[in-house]
């Protein structure tokens, strides 16, 4: 199938591993010239010969200047992927409501949310020009609250109840936006011995490793194991491209139905 996007361009965030640097790969080999975001230029990102930006996302001019970045480097604008997301390390994201501070909101909102609305609005202009597409990848989380942290889930809710008001807003001048929202994905954000799932791991005072085996099961995943970065790039990617022309203000799960609702 030609998805058609030979020569376009696109912008990616939180590209320098897992479902961000499975999109850049993706991407370029459908031709796609891309600008691949993220704090740090990984060795993998750097293979893959995209052009790296380093920038933290959560401050307040980092998307704009990383926009401004891109349009230089491509010289407008077709796709942008607003990948970037989850938290770092030192987040602590495992304990109930009483134990997340302020503070933990505001970094989990700057990084699932405000980075996303902020490197949209920079883009936008360029984006119309181009009647280009943006893909928002959001989370299972959103409609399954319980499921994750709740400061990480109130965030993602937030960014897929964005793609769908913004995508109202901007069709009739050409631009689509869609929300992409994974289930459990084999990324650091899972595997890492200082991630998450090693977080909530010794939080339930069980193996890593045994944490892991049990995670398609205990999400409620039919197809018995975690999504590869992979298939939720290629999702990305069509989204992304022209055949998805009538597809706007959705939200695609992709998730072994763990959500069990329609
Ligand atoms: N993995 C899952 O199970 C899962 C499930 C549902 C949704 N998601 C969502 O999918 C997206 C990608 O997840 P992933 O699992 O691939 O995550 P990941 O492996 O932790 O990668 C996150 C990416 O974001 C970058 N990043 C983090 N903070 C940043 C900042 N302040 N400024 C710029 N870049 C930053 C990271 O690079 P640096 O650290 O070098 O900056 C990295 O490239 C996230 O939005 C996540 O919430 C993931």
């Amino acid at each position: 199938m030609d998805l058609q996007l030979t020569g376009k361009t696109a912008l990616v965030t939180g590209a320098s591993r897992g479902i961000g640097l499975a999109t850049v790969t993706a991407l370029l080999a459908e031709g796609v010239r891309v600008v691949a975001a993220a704090r740090t230029i990984t060795p993998e990102l750097r293979a893959t010969g995209a052009r790296g930006v380093a920038v933290d996302l959560t401050t307040a001019d980092g998307p704009a200047r990383l926009v401004d970045r891109a349009l230089a480097e491509l010289g407008g604008l077709d796709l942008l992927v607003n990948n970037v997301g989850g938290g770092d390390a030192d987040a602590n994201w495992t304990g109930g409501f009483l134990d997340v501070t302020d503070q933990q909101w505001s970094d989990a909102f700057d990084v699932n949310f405000f980075a996303s609305v902020r490197t949209a609005r920079a883009a936008l202009p360029h984006l119309t020009e181009a009647r280009g597409a943006i893909v928002n990848v959001s989370s299972t989380s959103a409609r399954t609250p319980h499921a994750g942290p709740i400061a990480y889930s109130t965030a993602k809710a937030a960014l897929t109840a964005f793609g769908k008001a913004l995508a109202e807003e901007v069709g009739p001048r050409g631009v689509r936006v869609n929300t992409v929202s994974p289930g459990p994905v084999r990324t650091a954000m899972w595997e890492s011995p200082d991630g998450y799932g090693a977080q909530l791991a010794a939080s339930l005072g069980v193996p890593h490793a045994q944490l892991l085996d049990g995670l398609p099961g205990t999400a409620g995943m039919v197809t018995g194991r975690l999504v590869d970065p992979g298939e939720v790039a290629a999702l990305v990617v069509y989204l992304g491209s022209p055949l998805a022309a009538s597809m706007t203000g959705a939200d695609h799960i992709i998730d072994g139905n763990s959500v069990k609702a329609v």
